[in-house]
C-alpha cells in the first residue's frame, strides 16, 4: 500500500510498505478515505519529539471504511464508515472509566503519561498512523464511530482531533459568563478554541498569532479580534493593558513546541533540544492571565522538561489545566453541533491533496505557504 514514510526531520516521503493485519481479536483494518496533518505532526517532522523512528507512518486524524475486524469486535461491522479517534482507548481501565480516553493504561506500553496515539512515535505507543491507504485500529469497538448519514467527510474527519481539541481547550478554560478569553495561536486549534469559547459564554475572544492570513481568517471564523505579537512591544503588556492591566480570564496555549517570539526559548527550545520545544506561548500564557485565572494548555510539547515560570503560576495562584483532548468522550456532544450547524469544521480545509504529494502538503502547512490552514490528503481509492 501507499504510505507516509517519515525519513528523518524535515524528510518525509510517499512510500510502498506492507499492508497492516490484525494482530489482535480487538483490531480492526480501516481503508483510509480521508486523513489530515495536524500541528501535532510538526514535532514529528521538526524532531521534537524523542523515538520517532525512522520508517514510521504519521497520521492520528483519518476516517475511512472498516474493511476487516478481529474474532472479539462486536459493534463496528465491516463496511461502517467510520470516526477514528486519535487517541487508543482500552475502554476500560481506571483512567478510561473516568473519561480520560487520552490517558489510557493500556494502550501504550512505553509511558504513563500520555495513551497510545496513531502514528505518533514509539512515546505513545509506536503506531502506525493513518497517512496511509490502510492502518489497524486497536481496540476498534471503543473508539471508532459510525460516520451519521449525511455528514460531509471533510467534517467528520476533523471531527477526530481539530473540533474535539479546539473544544476541550475552551471546556478547559472553565470560562465564565463574560470572561475575557485569550488564545495564543490561530492554527487549527487555536481557531477552533476560539469558535467554541463562544460556546462557553465568553465575552470577548481575543486571538494572538503572527501569521496574518491565519488573523484574518479566524477574525471571520470566530467573530473574534485578532491581532500580529510581532506588531507588538510585548504580548503581555498588550494582553494587560487591553483588560485594564488585570489580565485576561483565560488564557489558552494553542501553540506548543514550535512556537516562535523569544530567541532564547527557540535556540534552547527548537535548534539545541536542551528543554522539550519552546515554551513561549505557555510563558506568555501564564503571564498574561490575571491572578486566580485559569491558563489552559492544549500546545503540545515533548517529554520531558521545559523552561517555565512555575513561581508566577504560585504567586499569581493560576490553574492550569492541560491534556490531550479526549475526543471519544466529546464525540457525541460534538457531532450534534455539526449537525445542527453550530461548528462548521470543514471551512478550515484550505488544502486538498493526493496522498501520494504528502511531502508537498508537510512542507506547505509547515511553512504556512499558500494561505494554508489545513491539509487533508485522499489516497487514490478514494478519488
Ligand atoms: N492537546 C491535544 O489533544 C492536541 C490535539 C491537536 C493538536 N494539539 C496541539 O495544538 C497545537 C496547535 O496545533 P495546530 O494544528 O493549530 O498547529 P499549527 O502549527 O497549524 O498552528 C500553530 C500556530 O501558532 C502560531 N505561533 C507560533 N508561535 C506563537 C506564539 N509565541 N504565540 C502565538 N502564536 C504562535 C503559529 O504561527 C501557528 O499559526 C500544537 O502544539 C498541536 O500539537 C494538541
Ligand atoms: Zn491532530
Ligand atoms: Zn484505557
Amino acid at each position: 500500500m501507499l504510505a507516509m514514510n517519515y525519513r528523518g526531520p524535515q524528510r518525509v516521503r510517499i512510500d510502498e510498505k506492507p499492508e497492516p493485519k490484525i494482530l489482535h481479536p480487538q483490531d480492526a483494518i480501516v481503508r483510509v478515505t480521508r486523513s489530515c496533518i495536524c500541528g501535532s505532526d510538526l514535532h514529528l517532522y521538526n524532531g521534537n519529539v524523542p523515538d520517532t523512528r525512522v520508517g514510521m507512518t504519521f497520521g492520528h486524524e483519518f476516517i475511512g471504511e472498516v474493511i476487516e475486524i478481529g474474532s472479539e469486535i462486536q459493534k463496528l461491522k465491516v463496511g461502517d464508515m467510520v470516526i477514528v479517534p486519535f487517541n487508543i482507548a482500552c475502554g476500560k481501565c481506571h483512567f478510561c472509566k473516568q473519561g480520560l480516553f487520552g490517558n489510557c493504561h493500556e494502550s501504550n506500553s512505553q509511558a504513563t503519561a500520555v495513551g497510545g496515539i496513531f502514528g505518533y512515535s514509539h512515546t505513545a505507543g509506536g503506531y502506525d498512523g493513518g497517512q496511509a491507504e490502510y492502518v489497524r485500529v486497536p481496540y476498534a469497538d471503543v473508539g471508532p464511530t459510525v460516520i451519521p448519514p449525511g455528514m460531509d467527510p471533510d467534517d467528520a474527519v476533523l471531527l477526530t482531533d481539530v473540533v474535539p481539541t479546539g473544544y476541550q481547550a475552551a471546556e478547559m478554560g472553565g470560562i465564565q459568563k463574560g470572561d475575557t478569553v485569550v488564545i495564543f495561536g490561530a492554527g487549527p486549534i487555536g481557531i477552533m478554541a476560539a469558535r467554541c469559547s463562544w460556546l462557553f459564554g465568553a465575552g470577548r475572544v481575543i486571538v494572538i498569532d503572527k501569521v496574518e492570513y491565519r488573523l484574518e481568517f479566524v477574525r471571520n471564523y470566530a467573530n473574534c479580534e485578532a491581532y500580529n505579537y510581532e506588531e507588538m512591544d510585548d504580548p503581555v503588556v498588550f494582553v494587560k493593558k487591553t483588560t485594564d492591566w488585570m489580565g485576561a480570564d483565560v488564557v489558552i496555549d494553542a501553540v506548543g513546541a514550535e512556537a516562535t517570539g523569544n530567541v532564547m526559548q527557540t535556540i534552547t527550545g527548537r535548534k539545541l533540544l536542551l528543554q522539550a520545544g519552546s515554551a513561549t506561548a505557555a510563558h506568555w500564557a501564564v503571564n498574561s492571565v490575571k491572578k486566580g485565572g485559569i491558563v489552559s494548555i492544549v500546545g503540545i510539547y515533548g517529554p520531558t522538561d521545559n523552561l517555565f515560570p512555575l513561581g508566577n503560576v504560585v504567586n499569581k495562584g493560576i490553574t492550569i489545566r492541560a491534556n490531550q483532548a479526549s475526543v471519544k468522550r466529546l464525540l457525541p456532544r460534538l457531532i450534534d453541533h455539526v449537525q445542527n450547524g453550530i461548528l462548521n469544521p470543514k471551512a478550515l480545509i484550505t488544502h486538498r491533496v493526493p496522498l501520494e504529494d504528502v511531502a508537498d502538503a508537510y512542507h506547505i502547512f509547515s511553512e504556512k505557504l499558500d494561505n494554508c490552514i489545513k491539509p487533508v490528503m485522499i489516497p487514490p481509492s478514494a478519488r
